[in-house]
């Protein structure tokens, strides 16, 4: 359980690289798919821890823009997935006063999963509790660079002048515009990397790795990534006397 002394110290946003499907599915001798099926309880669990404790902002990595590489029945299996996913879970997420929005390069998803992240989105557009944003076809470097392309099409049309250009206009043109920086990003799985995740939005994130596998991870294993988070002394380039104890 989290603290009563840790409840002050909660992230605003937290962002979770949900890896280890497919090496949960082979230590069971099951296909890789079955494990990207096991991986849809976990993100209900943690939904809902976060709306239990009150956390405003959930971005969760779901298909990178690298993922493209994969088998084409992978990527395929994973597609239909997510259709059947949000088709199954958009009426409780509305339910539960969530906001559900995606970001990535929507052009390159198949028109049926393209409709239905568009349905969920106006569905629950009206939502003021927990803003829950899904990542499919996302890339951070992709997102940079549209939003660098965005700008110049303004320069060029005179709108702007380059030297308008600083990180808050910067930030506006990015799709997480709406969303807080990442106070809490957590990579499951046990890689140690970032693997082109929001790359902006987490320059001063704490981050928490864990060996667990995505299929496994559980709200009680948020409980212990907020419990770290919670431990840490956030300096953002001061130093500790200057923010005080922690
Ligand atoms: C994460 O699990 C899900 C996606 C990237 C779509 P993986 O499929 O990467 O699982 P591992 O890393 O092979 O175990
Ligand atoms: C990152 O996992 C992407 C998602 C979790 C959606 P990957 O499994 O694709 O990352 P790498 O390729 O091992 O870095
Ligand atoms: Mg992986």
């Amino acid at each position: 359980m989290v603290s009563r002394r840790t409840v002050k110290t909660l992230p605003g946003h937290i962002a979770i690289i949900m890896d280890g499907n497919g090496r949960w599915a082979r230590r069971r001798a099951l296909p890789r798919q079955a494990g990207h099926r096991a991986g849809i309880k976990p993100v209900r669990n943690v939904v809902h821890r976060c709306v239990e404790r009150n956390i405003h902002t959930l971005t969760v990595f779901a298909f990178s823009s690298e993922n493209w590489e994969r088998p084409v029945e992978e990527v395929k299996g994973l597609m239909t997935l997510f259709v059947d996913a949000l088709r199954r879970e958009v009426d409780e997420l509305h339910e539960n006063n969530v906001r559900l929005q995606f970001i990535g390069d929507r052009s390159v998803l198949n028109s049926e999963l393209c409709a239905a992240t568009v349905a969920a989105e106006e569905k629950t557009r009206e939502n003021t509790g927990l803003v829950l944003t899904v990542a499919v076809a996302y890339g951070g470097r992709w997102d940079l660079t549209q939003a660098a392309r965005e700008l110049a099409r303004e320069i060029v049309a005179g709108s702007i002048t380059p030297d308008d250009i600083d990180e808050d206009l910067f930030a506006a043109h990015l799709t997480t515009a709406s969303l807080p920086t990442v106070d809490l990003l957590i990579r499951t799985g046990g890689e140690k990397r970032v693997s082109n995740f929001l790359l902006w939005d987490i320059a001063y994130s704490e981050v928490y790795f864990t060996d667990v596998l995505w299929p496994d991870f559980t709200a009680t294993e948020l409980d212990q990534a907020l419990e770290s988070y919670a431990a840490r002394q956030r300096r953002f380039g001061r130093t500790s006397d200057q923010v005080g104890p922690s």
